[in-house]
């Protein structure tokens, strides 16, 4: 089988990192969360207090940091899951949380925060073998991915899987909080001017809702069979 680049896009809570993480491990590929990577931007804005008070973003003085945001993924030991370095230090937790999750889509707007996150997934990506998950990834950073999904499910449903997840890590919520971002990301993602979420025309999309892990996993590896033999 050739070695191929997957571009999983796709809503907010959806289930992409999962599935992309867990397709990366079957096959043996790198797995880049890109979310990841526009949360740490955003941890690191609001470590250096460069939100307005109104919720905007000091934009000039982000660009004089830009150079100071230096953004990595390493393999866990003990659990051989990927985790998110800021200037080192692991954020993989600081990055989850809802202060983390409500700030993160004016930073995801700003072109200079883009083209600078979109060149080092590029960097990543340039030896094939990578699934890469985000909004962008099958429209921007891959156009010529050889595989392309675009996974949506609705967003109680969404809002729901979230909310477990946080309870699950100890990090309790409230579910109308969550729900109320999920819908305010969706909209913001979707309407931003510069690479807005949209389906690539040749994503092929999915659906979870009603679909169980291991039901939407065996019909990714199938994908990826095909994908990879064609
Ligand atoms: O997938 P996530 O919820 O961790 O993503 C966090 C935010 O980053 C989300 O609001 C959209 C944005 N994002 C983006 O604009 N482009 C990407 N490739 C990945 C995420």
């Amino acid at each position: 089988m050739k070695r191929i680049t997957i571009a999983i896009d796709g809503h907010s809570s959806c289930g992409k990192s999962t599935m992309a993480k867990k397709l990366a491990k079957e096959i043996g590929y790198i797995y880049v969360d890109t979310g990841a990577m526009y949360r740490a931007v955003t941890l690191y804005a609001l470590r250096h207090q460069l939100f307005n008070d109104d919720g905007t973003v000091n934009k000039p003085l982000l660009k004089d940091h830009m150079n100071n945001i230096h953004i990595t993924f390493r393999l866990n030991e003990e659990n051989l899951q990927p985790e998110t370095y800021l200037n080192q230090e692991c954020v993989e937790k600081e990055i989850r949380t809802l202060e983390v999750s409500n700030h993160v889509s004016p930073i995801a707007a700003i072109d200079f925060v883009r083209e600078a996150l979109v060149r080092q997934q590029q960097q990543m990506g340039r030896e094939k073998g990578v699934v890469m998950d985000g909004r962008d990834i099958g429209t921007v950073v891959f156009p010529n991915a050889e595989l392309k999904i675009f996974v949506t499910a609705s967003a109680e449903i969404r809002a729901r899987r979230r909310f477990k997840e946080l309870e699950e890590k100890g990090m309790p919520a409230d579910y109308n909080d969550i729900l109320k971002n999920v819908q305010e990301r969706d909209y913001i993602d979707s309407h931003r001017s510069v690479s807005p979420l949209r389906k690539a025309d040749d994503a092929i999309e999915l659906d979870n809702s009603h679909l169980t892990i291991e039901q939407q996993q065996q019909w990714l590896l199938e994908q990826y069979r095909k994908a990879a033999t064609e």
